[in-house]
């Protein structure tokens, strides 16, 4: 089981992690993988300068925008997809 966390505090909800929420939600249903990945949400991770605050089985992903994070959650899960 993989666990995706993403920050809710302010800094990050101003940039879309609630979209991002959705955005995965919505991913892990179309690939069917509700049971291999849970979604979190967490504190500031101190990414607030630099990005969205997203962990993939406790990995600080850097610089995080809701148009690349795609793509860098999807090389954490690989072994899954
Ligand atoms: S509020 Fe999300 S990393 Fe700080």
């Amino acid at each position: 089981m993989h666990t995706i966390e993403i920050c809710v505090g302010s800094s990050c909800f101003v940039k879309g992690s609630n979209e991002l929420v959705e955005m995965l939600k919505k991913y892990l249903e179309e690939k069917k993988l509700e049971d291999k990945v849970q979604l979190k949400g967490a504190f500031c991770m101190g990414q607030c300068a630099k990005g969205l605050g997203i962990r993939v089985d406790g990995k600080l992903l850097e610089n995080v925008t809701l148009a690349n994070a795609l793509d860098k959650i999807e090389i954490e899960l690989n072994d899954v997809l």
